[in-house]
């Protein structure tokens, strides 16, 4: 889908579809709507009046146009209350725009910059919220389609979307703001696909190859293979691995722009395929264990997107591909395995393997001296649990870092809730004939053992954990940008924090 920003009236272009906007309590519109109003006849106000529309946010009211204009039909969508709306409630309006345009079978859709008039948002962060509503949710995942589906199918996709703006100064913000929302939802969208992909696809080998096909454009990789992670003393990652034919790969990406502040390392869960090991996972749980690389998969997105982004930040990307399977050859409950710092660790569950592999990821990012380390897994049942598929938890030893997640989550609209790191609760992870164990205890708090588990990894660099094991898939699509299957999410909240940051 292509999506572009032109100074026209929107009037003066021919279209499958026009959308225009209004919030919710308005009678009389004005801008963009009130012309559209004015050209059909006041048909618009009309149905205001008989109290037909709201304008409730995603609401929609579709009237054809009889020739009248040179848009075939015209929808009006309904903003919600003026006093909550913000840049997530035009990513909404993006992702129901495709809805819409998808349903009417419109190849070709022009609309306004919403949010940037009577919005009241800058017009650069109101474009690039309608390309990321956009893109995001045109994304679709039908590689695996056979012939069963070619029929008629795939479903209908929109072609084009023209937003139109015909104020100078909007005009130029809103292409910087288009520019930069379509670069991020499509690093998403990258994320989104390593992570539907099924693991027989999507094994460490394929996912450092993914992290490979980012070299250029000031990053570079390395990739470490078994005997690599062996030299670096990575046995915690590579007893994880062990029980699988699939041999692990640790990769290193960095990217180093000339004149950088901050060194950040940013390191992601790995897991290619979580069955469990030998503490074998039942078969309901099993079933979505593809995603257990999510972590690994924002990593990749966030760095597709980093050589566009122009920050001055030095920026490493982490990650420690396993894949976590019994077998004659797997690790055990009972066996005590050596992190790459010496810290000795007792497996007392196969399947609390994110931990193990993050252990040995962790102190490689420590021993990279940066100024912060984030890492997202995908780490507990527990969280989600506790916070439910659409939040991740946070949990981190910097109130100041705390602060600018939780500001930059609200603005990309990826939630997440900040849990503490309670220090009475290192008992948990505590083990009578090693250093840590690696379960909590039964039935409680297991989304902050594991992440107290973590936290001598990264020695005294300020550190911040996103367990995304909710957030990270959805089969309820809960957000019209957020299409069934894997989310991409962190992808855009990485991106707003290293934003933040620098
Ligand atoms: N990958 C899972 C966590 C998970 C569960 C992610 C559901 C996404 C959805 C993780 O490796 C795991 O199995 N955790 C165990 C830990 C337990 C054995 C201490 C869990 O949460 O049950
Ligand atoms: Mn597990
Ligand atoms: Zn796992």
């Amino acid at each position: 889908m292509k999506t572009e920003l032109l100074q026209k009236d929107i009037l003066d272009i021919a279209c499958d579809l026009l959308v225009v906007n209004l919030f919710q309590g308005v009678t009389k519109p004005g801008g963009a709507t009130g012309a559209v109003d004015k050209a059909l006849g006041g048909a618009i106000s009309q149905l205001i009046e008989q109290d037909h529309f709201e304008g409730k946010l995603g609401q929609t009211m579709v009237f054809p146009t009889f020739g009248k204009i040179k848009a075939k039909r015209v929808v009006v969508i309904g903003l919600g209350d003026k006093k909550r709306f913000d840049a997530d409630a035009v990513r909404k309006v993006g992702g129901y725009i495709v809805k819409i345009g998808v349903n009417a079978k419109a190849e070709k859709v022009v609309t306004t910059l919403h949010g940037a008039g009577i919005g009241g948002l800058d017009p650069r962060t109101a474009a690039q919220a309608l390309a990321e509503g956009l893109h995001l949710s045109a994304y679709r995942f039908h590689v695996y389609h056979g012939t069963l589906r070619k029929k008629g199918e795939p479903p209908h996709e929109v072609k084009s979307v023209i937003i139109c703006e015909t104020e100078n100064k909007n005009f130029k913000l809103g292409q910087e703001g288009l520019m930069r929302g379509a670069i991020l939802a499509e690093a998403t969208n990258l994320a989104r696909d390593l992570v539907n992909t099924p693991s027989e696809h999507m094994g460490p080998a394929d996912l450092a190859e993914a992290a490979k096909k980012l070299v250029g454009k000031g990053v570079t990789v390395k990739v470490f293979d078994k005997q690599g992670m062996e030299k670096l003393g990575m046995t915690a990652a590579l007893a994880v691995a062990r029980g699988s034919l699939n041999p692990p790969l640790g990769v290193h990406l960095a990217y180093k722009p000339k004149g950088a502040k901050k060194k950040i390392v940013v390191v992601g869960k790995a897991v290619t395929f979580d069955s469990g090991g030998l503490n074998i996972k039942p078969g309901d749980s099993m079933t979505t264990m593809k995603i257990d690389m999510a972590g690994a998969a924002a990593v990749i997105g966030l760095f597709k997107a980093l050589p566009q982004l122009d920050l001055d930040l030095e920026v490493h990307g982490i990650f420690l591909a396993v894949e976590n399977m019994p077998s004659g050859n797997a690790y055990r409950p009972g066996d005590v395995v050596k992190a790459m710092d010496g810290t000795t660790i007792e497996i007392l569950n196969t399947d609390a393997e994110g931990r193990v592999t993050l252990a040995d990821a962790l102190c490689y990012a420590r021993n990279l001296e940066p100024d912060m380390i984030m890492d997202l897994a995908t780490l507990t049942g527990a969280c989600v649990v506790a916070l439910g598929e659409e939040i991740a938890a946070l949990l981190t030893t910097s109130s100041k870092l705390a602060q600018k997640i939780v500001d930059a989550s609200r603005e990309t609209g990826e939630p997440v809730w900040e849990l503490p790191l309670f220090e009475p609760y290192n008992d948990h992870v505590k083990s009578k004939i090693a250093d840590l164990k690696n379960v909590g205890a039964r039935g409680q708090a297991g989304t902050i053992s594991a992440a107290l588990f973590l936290k001598p990894f990264v020695g005294n660099t300020p550190w911040a954990h996103l367990d995304i094991a909710g957030p990270a898939y959805t089969e309820k699509e809960s957000r019209p940008d957020q299409p069934y299957g894997a989310s991409g999410f962190g992808v855009r909240l990485l991106a707003r924090l290293l934003q933040k940051i620098s």
